[in-house]
């Protein structure tokens, strides 16, 4: 049995919006709704969700939901210090699909709670997913969203690993497009850092025995975010991990689940204690090769290569992890994905993390086995430095996208 319709927003299907204020709704195409020159910050925008038609063939129907309407009034954060902790902002996007595996009639919502039945998936088996991508304001006053197809196909690789439906590529990004447009004012200003933005897929239908859960929820919430590491753009400083693991093979490691990131906090915790900023995994079965940090893939550089694990279903294949490969072959830089044992961090010229929320983060120093090795006089090295603007540049507008991994929103 179908849910029924499937939303279809991309650009060649109608939708009905009002985008300036005072005009009267009319059919327009979800590309030129995002393009219209009224989504521009400090103007208000009027979508009427209730009449946005979702179509399935030539069957069209309107989405019932509360309308939204952007607020322009201005934020009273601290723009120069928001960390990385939540903000609640306006909205939030909420789709659902039952075991049939078909999303539909996603909308936004005022941000809030999330009623859950007890006996959820998610709460009691761990069925459940997150992504992260970030939303950059330019200078101009739009707003840049950075690869976001790439989050969508890594959401649909880890459902399938955790026996949930997904949303579509084309769903997703809709999805994320719509939920930043109507948290525009959330987007920090040009250089003070990103709006964060957070996809979830959880099992949220009722299961008591073990199996997958009859009912699914995508939503996305967002956060402007500052740096993520109290450090700011300062080098971090790790401690290798020798005795708990983040992952085995033929394990989840390498999908974003939720159960990944649970089961890091106790050796972060101790880590934390002790000083460090965060954690480096060994792989579990040599306790030799390099896996990842909590939150973020590891490079390590010598001379003119970079070496950096491999992918092999027991780390997460990062996206900013892929765009710095591109990045650094592009700058002429030799890049090996690949088993690097733990002792090249001993005569490595340079370390650094990258992973959404951390950016491309310097590493200061590694502790292994009561031995501490510091890089770069502690300072940002070079390599990492050259790298971190490269990136940084593209995903805020501020260098031509050549790769074409950006989407502007308006
Ligand atoms: C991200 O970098 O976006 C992540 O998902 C890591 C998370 C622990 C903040």
């Amino acid at each position: 049995m179908e849910c029924g319709f499937s939303p279809q927003l991309h650009s060649n299907r109608p939708i009905l919006a009002r985008t300036c204020p005072g005009a009267s709704p009319r059919t327009r195409t979800w590309t030129s709704f995002l393009a219209s020159p009224c989504l521009k910050t400090g103007s208000q925008i009027h979508l009427p969700h209730s009449s946005l038609k979702i179509c399935n063939g030539a069957a069209c129907k309107a989405v019932t939901s509360a309308p939204f309407v952007e607020t322009t009034e201005a934020t009273e954060l601290d723009w120069d210090n928001i960390g990385f902790g939540l903000v609640p902002t306006d909205y939030m996007y909420v789709m659902k699909c039952s075991s049939d595996g078909i999303f539909t009639n996603g909308e936004l919502k005022k941000f809030g709670p999330v009623e859950l039945n007890p006996s959820a998936g998610v709460l009691n088996y761990g069925q459940g997913l997150f992504e992260g991508l970030k939303a950059y304001r330019k200078e101009d006053g739009s707003i840049l969203l950075f690869r976001p197809e790439e989050n969508a196909k890594r959401m649909i690789d880890g459902a399938s690993r955790m026996c949930m439906p997904a949303p579509t590529v084309e769903q997703f990004v809709d999805a994320v497009k719509m939920t930043v447009v109507a948290n525009n004012r959330w987007v920090p200003p040009t250089g003070k850092g990103s709006l964060y933005v957070r996809p979830l897929l959880m099992g949220s239908g009722a299961v008591l025995g073990l199996a997958p859960a009859p009912e699914y929820t995508f939503l996305i919430f967002v956060s402007p975010v500052g740096n993520y590491f109290k450090e700011g753009l300062a080098p971090i400083n790790l401690i290798v991990e020798d005795e708990y693991h983040r992952a085995t093979p033929g394990g989840t490691g390498g999908v974003k689940t939720i159960g990944n990131y649970a089961s890091v906090l106790k050796a972060q915790k101790i880590a934390k204690e002790k000083g460090y900023s965060d954690v480096l995994y060994l792989d579990a079965v040599h306790n030799k090769y390099l896996e990842e940090v909590s939150s973020c893939n590891i490079f390590v550089v010598k001379g003119n290569v970079i070496s950096t694990p491999e992918i092999k279903g027991t780390i997460l294949p990062g996206i900013t992890r892929k765009s710095i490969i591109d990045v650094a072959r592009s700058q002429g830089f030799q890049v090996e994905e690949r088993a690097v044992p733990v002792e090249e961090l001993l005569d490595a010229d340079e370390v650094f993390c990258t992973g959404t929320a951390v950016v491309v983060s310097p590493v200061g120093s590694i502790t292994y086995l009561g031995k501490r090795v510091e890089y770069g006089n502690r300072g940002v090295g070079v390599v990492s430095q050259q790298l971190y603007s490269a990136l940084t540049s593209l995903q805020m507008g501020l260098a031509e996208d050549h790769m074409g991994w950006t989407v502007q929103l308006n």
